[in-house]
């Protein structure tokens, strides 16, 4: 059988084919990057390599005009014209959506030549199409492409071709405004959450007037600004973490991370790679670098938490990104510079640590350089009626509930505790009395039993020891006279000493016997009053200035 000439069915295959695989790498070049105007480049590269297309143009509709998006072929001074509607042919077209072709430029003498061609295509003939670029059936842009002139080309099967290159730009558009769109609702949402974390730690959020509190503003304020390290010390639950928010949202680095570090939680195999990051490879299981904490904060601040229960390796490590501001991933031996400012928090005792060997004493200083001490709330009993209140409305708010104020009973109760767990235990007490409160006022009822009386409360007076065992003497010898109606005798016989001791007692004690010889009495003997109503009024002085603490 002899070879078939190439005849126009196989130049019509050839071409075919050629422009599949043209559509394949322009799809290629739209997905491969989200940046547009270099996917747009790519492709009119394509279809200059793969076509007969001398140079090409993509034109997008912004501000009511075409603009250039991607050229080439022509003079770079061909990317800043802009194009009106109706202006030119590729104004046209993106008027009216529809494709225009001329096909021998020369012979069109209407053909403006907007963008500035070369010299040289003075010499060739060529064609021109130029198809829309169309998103929701509205042109908003357009492919024009000038191709070498042959008399044989089918003009309609070319506009179909270019018309899917259009179509593929198109989609490529529309996933970019979307990825955009997505990208500044996340700005937008970044820029809110900022916003609200900044009024969250504003300093009007650390509640208490109180003496040390004031001074803690004080010191907050002084060293905010600056980018010395700062180490927080107090008890658990008073306020250290709060008080570490303040600090970098009132800094120059509040638009900049603001990173924490449980030291406590993590353990030790772990605390250097959470740290400082490590090398793909550094252990069984890195399958990639993964950045620390450290490079996190770039820029912003790294807050250490509970740094008194890290081991003394990592001290070490530590020791020297205070010192160098540098430091090496785990398995890697490039240095990383880092721009951190360090705040550290521990309740521990840091001194007792360092005598006991577990703490570095070299590192302590480099922490001690600005201390704050952060009172524990026994020792600001001023401020606990207005911690109370604020966190009775911020509760009743959460939990919908129309709490007034806090009986004057309950208000004794808290100032009596002696509250070991800090603002956070007390915070905790108020949510549980607004949960279980039934009415518009916390009762003593609503808090919880560790409150409820003076002896679970482990609630200390502050007394010599004589005067201390001098009134348990006086209450024993009471009860002993209550017990025997008055009868000394058998008071004395019941507390195990003479009949003269006890009345020498009695006469010292200023004890008036006769009172219990009478039914009514015994009942109602002195001292059984709760407190003592000074020292009741002292608390509510100190405490004065809350609103909802009336009676
Ligand atoms: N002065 C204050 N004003 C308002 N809320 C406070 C104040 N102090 C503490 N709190 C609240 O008490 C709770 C405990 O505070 P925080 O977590 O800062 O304590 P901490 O000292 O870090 O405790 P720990 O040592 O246990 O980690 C938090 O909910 C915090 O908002
Ligand atoms: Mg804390």
């Amino acid at each position: 059988m002899p070879a078939a000439k190439p005849g126009p069915d196989s130049t019509t295959a050839a071409r075919d084919a050629r422009r599949l695989s043209t559509l394949l790498e322009i799809s290629q070049a739209l997905s491969g990057t989200l940046n547009l105007k270099t996917a747009l480049q790519r492709v009119l590269g394509t279809l200059i390599r793969q076509h007969s297309v001398v140079r090409g143009m993509i034109t997008l509709l912004r501000d009511g005009e075409l603009q250039v998006e991607a050229v080439e072929g022509f003079e770079d001074r061909a990317r800043t014209i802009r194009i009106r509607l109706g202006e030119g042919i590729t104004g046209k077209v993106v008027e009216s959506g529809k494709p225009i072709v001329v096909p021998r430029i020369s012979k069109e003498p209407t053909f403006l030549n907007l963008a500035p061609r070369r010299p040289d295509s003075a010499r060739q003939e060529l064609t021109f199409i130029c198809v829309p670029i169309t998103q929701n059936r509205q042109a908003v842009g357009a492919l024009a492409v000038d191709l070498r002139f042959k008399p044989e080309r089918d003009y309609d099967s070319s506009v179909k071709f270019f018309g899917v290159v259009s179509g593929m730009i198109a989609q490529a558009l529309n996933v970019q405004r979307s990825v955009e769109e997505e990208r500044r609702r996340l700005l937008d949402e970044n820029t809110h959450l900022r916003q609200e974390l900044r009024e969250r730690y504003d300093f009007s959020n650390i509640i208490g007037t109180s003496g040390p509190t004031r001074q803690m503003y004080e010191q907050v304020a002084q060293v905010a600004q600056t980018n010395t390290t700062v180490l927080i010390r107090g008890e658990s639950g008073t306020g250290k973490e709060l008080i570490a928010h303040a600090i970098h949202y009132n800094s120059l680095r509040a638009k900049k991370p603001f990173v924490k570090v449980s030291c406590a939680a993590l353990p030790d195999s772990l605390i250097e790679s959470e740290l400082f990051g490590y090398e793909k490879g550094a252990f069984t299981g890195a399958n990639a670098r993964k950045k620390g904490r450290f490079e996190m904060a770039e820029g912003g601040t790294l807050f250490l938490d509970e740094i008194g229960d890290i081991n003394l390796n990592t001290q070490v490590k530590l020791l020297r990104v205070l010192q160098e501001r540098e430091f090496e991933r785990l398995g890697g031996t490039d240095t990383v510079k880092v721009n951190v400012r360090l705040i550290a928090a521990t309740n521990k005792d840091m001194e007792k640590g360092i005598a006991d060997g577990t703490f570095r004493e070299d590192l302590y200083y480099r922490l001690n350089v600005f201390t704050i001490f952060v009172p524990p709330l026994r020792e600001r009993k001023a401020d606990l009626l207005l911690l109370a209140d604020h966190f009775l409305e911020k509760f009743s708010r959460e939990h919908g509930k129309v709490i007034k104020r806090i009986s004057t009973p309950a208000i004794d109760m808290l100032m009596a505790y002696h509250w070991p767990g800090n603002v956070r235990e007390l915070e905790n007490a108020l949510e549980r009395g607004v949960l279980v409160c039934d009415g518009a006022v916390i009762h003593g009822h609503h808090l919880p039993p560790s409150l409820q009386t003076a002896d679970s409360s482990g609630t200390v007076t502050r007394v010599s020891l004589k005067d201390a065992v001098a009134a348990y003497e006086r209450d024993l010898i009471q009860d002993a006279l209550k017990t025997t109606r008055g009868n000394r005798a058998k008071a004395a016989r019941l507390l195990d000493t003479t009949e003269r001791i006890l009345n020498y007692k009695v006469r010292n004690y200023a004890i008036d016997v006769r009172r219990f010889k009478s039914p009514d009495m015994v009942r109602r003997a002195p001292g059984d009053a709760l407190a003592p109503s000074d020292s009741r009024d002292q608390l509510r002085d100190a405490a004065s200035g809350s609103a909802a603490t009336s009676n």
